[in-house]
């Protein structure tokens, strides 16, 4: 047989193994090895019949994405994985999937396309592929409602979670649970049907009967909020509700042509960046994947406020004991914090109780530095204030063992300043961590001058180990995400001052996809913070520059956002948030006495406005250095500022939109605005050549 495949028999029953590592994707090579060994038990007199079982820590995962890229660059035809399974569901000797960790996708309907399907309890089916912006194309729009009904079968493709091997018995996707073995109960299970008639999946017809256009109108709806601005959902649903009208022949014949489709839209191509961008900023050009990380195996963290309590849970989320010093106060408020969103995490059957008093048991409050001097990595969270930070780092190079990796969590403040506090500058990074930490995904890691690669590799290493994203990223002010978000932020502010309300604004980036508009983020993050950001850094000392008005008078009011009930909008006790007509006269007022032109903005030029002022930045920043690839600005925008995954990040966004078009844009507003749309060189540069964010950074790869 071939690598990818295996086969054996036992007591009369063959056992096909693929065994591909490390998810035993549907690769090439893997299909035909399976035809082969399915010939071979056909063959073979002896053989009743057949278990197909993976090896490893997964049934098939799904299809390889490096294939549906190959296609979409015209280097290759599209897979059809049609002639195996009308293969397997044409065998005259019954076969049986045996699932163990993940059917998904391609693997699912490689499982369909078998006469029986058995699973250990801890296995899951689905199919994923609307989460890459795609439907299944082999055929899994047209089994699963023959196994399950039409209705489940569209939700499960439009919503593309998986579902616990349990609930699949009960829906009919799997006709039994193996405890104990997989592959000697899927013996026994294969043993025991070998002679009884087999059906063929694709010829079940009893779950189509009935009418159902009712159930899938409302369902429609339901995905539509669900799954905003998604298209490749309503597809799913729509390939799914064909089975219910057309032939399996034509059905499949259809569904191949609506997968084509999907593959070639932006989303999917959007989708499968941001799923390879996550891989991709793993690479980085000096510091190679042999690079030797320090163990972390316990941290300490200095300040249990917002930062340091989320921190430490994320640690303990994954077994890593963690010690954290504050005062006492400071402490019990941290530890009831962390209590009550564990507990209701419980009440939301996440995890058993249990679990819970393993985290919190995990994490050891103290007001003295005892025991910092055994840990591998302190990350300190204290107040964004350098006097202090250089105090404590100083504290920190008397304690911290010599291999001790040295983390500071500073949003705005310059790591090398910090790190020249030690002797030992070279242990010092950052890890700029999200808030709330514990939910985050995304990790910043700021290299200073002097950080060494050990000490990257280290960070990065735990990023992965709190199953987030690290992205590494060059000192300097607001790092790549903040330092974008300026720009984006003011921009709207002056949209609003030219006549605009808050609420149209937000309205505008909601409907383009944003999770939350910029209005509603300054209200999450203090009026008061970005006030103090803004004198600190003289951001709008230079003459001549417009500063904006209206935010100085809500915070001089009060009005510091969510955590004064009112900021831009109002909130009610429980955070709910309506606009308020005062502020809205309030900037009306502040754009008269400025003698600011009002007008009304259509929701295509709020986004101009506030996105392309973004994109602009994120363009300096490539050039800079500050980050290494224009994908690394996407995983930080998609996974730490909401940014729609179905755009691609910000500047794959600019790459669908047309650099040459966005380049226009910047030029027209510099004509009306002034300096501060002057266009980045490299967008200039990038747009006068015809190219893309994407082709810099693969003229860069190129050159590494
Ligand atoms: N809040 C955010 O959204 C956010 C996001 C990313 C980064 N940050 C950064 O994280 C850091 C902490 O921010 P936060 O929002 O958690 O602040 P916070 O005010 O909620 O908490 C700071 C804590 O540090 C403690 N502290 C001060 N000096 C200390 C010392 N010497 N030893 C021990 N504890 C000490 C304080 O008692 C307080 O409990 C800052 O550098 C901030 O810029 C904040």
């Amino acid at each position: 047989m071939s690598e990818l495949v295996k086969y054996s028999t036992r007591d009369g029953v063959a056992i096909i193994t693929v065994d591909n590592p490390p998810v035993n994707a549907l690769s090439t090579g893997v299909p035909a090895g399976i035809l082969a060994a399915l010939k071979t038990a056909e063959a073979d007199a002896t053989v009743q019949a057949v278990v197909l079982a993976a090896a490893g820590k997964t049934f098939i995962a799904g299809a390889d994405i490096n294939d549906f890229l190959n296609v979409v660059a015209g280097k290759a035809e599209l897979p059809v994985l049609h002639p195996l399974l009308h293969a397997l569901e044409d065998s005259r000797k019954p076969v049986v999937a045996a699932i163990h960790g993940m059917a998904l996708g391609g693997g699912m309907e490689v499982a369909m396309a078998c006469h029986y399907r058995v699973a250990v309890p801890d296995a899951q089916v689905g199919q994923p592929e609307c989460k890459l912006g795609l439907i299944p194309g082999a055929g899994g729009t047209q089994r699963l409602p023959r196994l399950i009904g039409p209705l489940k079968a569209a939700e499960l493709c439009a919503m593309g979670d998986p579902i616990p091997a349990p609930e699949a018995v009960q829906l009919g996707a799997v006709d039994q649970i193996i405890q104990g073995n997989l592959v000697d109960g899927a013996v026994a299970f294969a043993k025991s049907i070998a002679n009884r008639p087999a059906h063929k999946t694709r010829e079940l017809t009893a779950k189509l009967a009935g009418n159902h256009s009712a159930g899938f109108a409302a369902l429609r709806e339901q995905v539509r909020k669900a799954k905003r601005n998604l298209n490749a959902p309503q597809v799913a649903i729509d390939a799914v509700e064909l089975s219910t009208t057309l032939s399996f022949a034509k059905g499949i014949e259809k569904e191949a042509e609506l997968f084509k489709q999907c593959l070639r839209a932006t989303e999917a191509q959007a989708l499968i960046h941001a799923f390879f961008g996550d891989r991709t900023v793993a690479k980085i050009p000096d510091v190679p994947k042999d690079t030797q990380a320090f163990p972390v195996r316990n941290i300490a963290i200095i300040g249990a406020g917002t930062m340091g309590g989320g921190i430490a849970m994320a640690f303990a989320n994954v077994g890593i004991p963690v010690r954290i010093k504050d005062t006492q106060e400071a402490l019990d408020r941290c530890l009831a914090n962390a209590r009550r969103n564990y507990e209701n995490s419980v009440k939301r059957g996440r995890y058993t109780k249990e679990v819970m008093e393993q985290r919190m048991s995990l994490i050891t409050p103290q007001t003295s530095y005892d025991g910092f001097d055994h840990v591998d990595m302190i990350i300190e969270a204290a107040y964004e204030s350098m006097p202090l930070k250089r105090q404590i780092y100083s504290e920190l190079d008397k304690i911290a063992r010599v291999d001790c990796v040295l983390a500071t969590n500073t949003s705005t403040l310059d790591i090398n300043e910090i790190a020249v506090a030690t002797g030992r500058p070279q242990m010092v990074i950052g890890l700029h961590f999200f808030s709330p930490a514990n939910a985050m995904r995304l990790v910043e890691i700021v290299r200073g001058s002097a950080t060494s690669k050990e000490v990257i590799a280290t960070a990065m290493a735990v990023a992965k180990a709190l199953k987030k994203v690290g992205v590494l990223v060059r000192n300097g002010f607001g790092f790549v995400g903040n330092r974008m978000m300026f720009p984006y932020m003011y921009e709207a502010q002056f949209v609003v001052e030219e006549g605009a309300t808050p609420e149209e604004v937000d309205r505008a980036l909601a409907h383009f996809g944003m999770a939350m508009g910029i209005f509603s983020v300054d209200d999450l993050g203090g009026l008061d913070v970005a006030a103090r950001i803004r004198e600190e850094q003289h951001q709008f000392d230079k003459p001549g520059l417009r500063k904006p008005l209206a935010s100085d008078k809500l915070v001089a009011l009060g009005r510091l956002g969510q955590k004064a009930g009112k900021g831009w909008y109002l909130y009610d006790e429980n955070r709910k948030q309506t606009p308020d007509l005062e502020v809205v006269a309030l900037i009306r007022k502040t754009a008269a006495e400025a003698h600011i032109p009002q007008r009304t903005f259509t929701e295509a030029e709020i986004i101009e406005r506030t996105l392309y002022g973004l994109i602009n930045e994120g363009a300096r920043i490539l050039e800079d250095g500050t980050a290494l690839r224009a994908v690394d600005i996407d995983v930080i925008y998609l996974n730490g500022y909401g940014f729609p995954a179905y755009r691609g990040g910000p500047m794959f966004y600019a790459d669908t939109v047309g650099l040459k078009k966005i380049y226009d844009k910047i030029c027209e507003f510099r004509e009306q605005h002034g300096a501060r749309w002057e266009p980045a060189p490299l967008l200039k540069r990038l747009a006068e050549q015809g190219k893309t964010f994407a082709s810099f950074d693969a003229e860069k790869a190129a050159h590494a």
